[in-house]
């Protein structure tokens, strides 16, 4: 099937040398801001990529769920096929798409399983429903039908009954931390604004234009 073709141009607005900060988390924190204050729902979506040991990629939509200098952190389960992936290549990328603002943010780094306490914490303020669905749920594997599972949930719930529900040992978060930053800003005519922070061996950041 061949597509219709719009041909959209980015005119919103334009990212200047001068208005960039030399901190790549502050800067990701003002569009952060920006992107909230533009009430664009669901802002924390991003796509995550993942690879395999040789090379193979995949990619899905996850919920940002924290960041600061240590990097960028998302919860999911250990044992999914995300999860075996980084257990084998702890690299990824991240990428995060406001259309609504015209930017885009790419992020690439290392990856590492956040601190069990702070996982711990995170999962504690998650909905019931949320909490007995990563247990019930064995991520990524076949599943027989939506009633097994709708059942599984239900046997932790009267497992859980009464107290708090623990977070599963398989169920966590992993931090990105970057060595590469990338803002994208749209431009009229395509002739788009990029600016990419490459950290270097002393943990400072140098940024540089990159041709759209
Ligand atoms: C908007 C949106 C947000 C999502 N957020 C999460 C998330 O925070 N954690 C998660 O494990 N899966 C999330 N998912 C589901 C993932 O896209 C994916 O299906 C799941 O993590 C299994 O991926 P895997 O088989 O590649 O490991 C989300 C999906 C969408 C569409």
């Amino acid at each position: 099937m061949t597509l219709p073709v719009v041909h959209r141009d980015f005119t919103r607005s334009r990212l200047h040398e001068d208005e960039l900060v030399a901190n790549p988390f502050v800067q990701f924190q003002h569009w952060v801001d920006d992107a909230i204050a533009a009430k664009i729902v669901d802002w924390e979506t991003i796509t995550l990529a993942t690879a395999t040991t040789d090379g193979v990629p995949s990619a899905r939509t996850l919920f940002l769920r924290g960041f600061d200098e240590r990097g960028f952190v998302f919860y999911t389960n250990y044992e999914s096929r995300k999860g075996t992936q980084l257990a084998k290549n702890a690299r990824a990328a991240l990428v995060i798409h406001w259309r609504e603002l015209e930017r885009q943010v790419c992020i690439e780094g290392r990856v590492e399983q956040t601190s069990a306490a702070e996982s711990d914490e995170y999962f504690a303020d998650r909905p019931l429903q949320s909490q007995l669905g990563a247990w019930a749920s064995h991520q990524s594997q076949p599943l027989e039908s939506a009633e097994a599972l709708a059942q599984r949930v239900e046997e932790f719930r009267a497992k859980f009954a009464g107290g708090p529900v623990p977070r599963p040992p398989q169920w966590g978060g992993y931090r990105v931390i970057p060595n590469r930053i990338e803002f994208w800003q749209g431009a009229p005519g395509r002739l788009h604004d990029r600016f990419v922070y490459n950290r270097q061996p002393d943990d400072k950041w140098i940024w540089q234009r990159l041709n759209p």
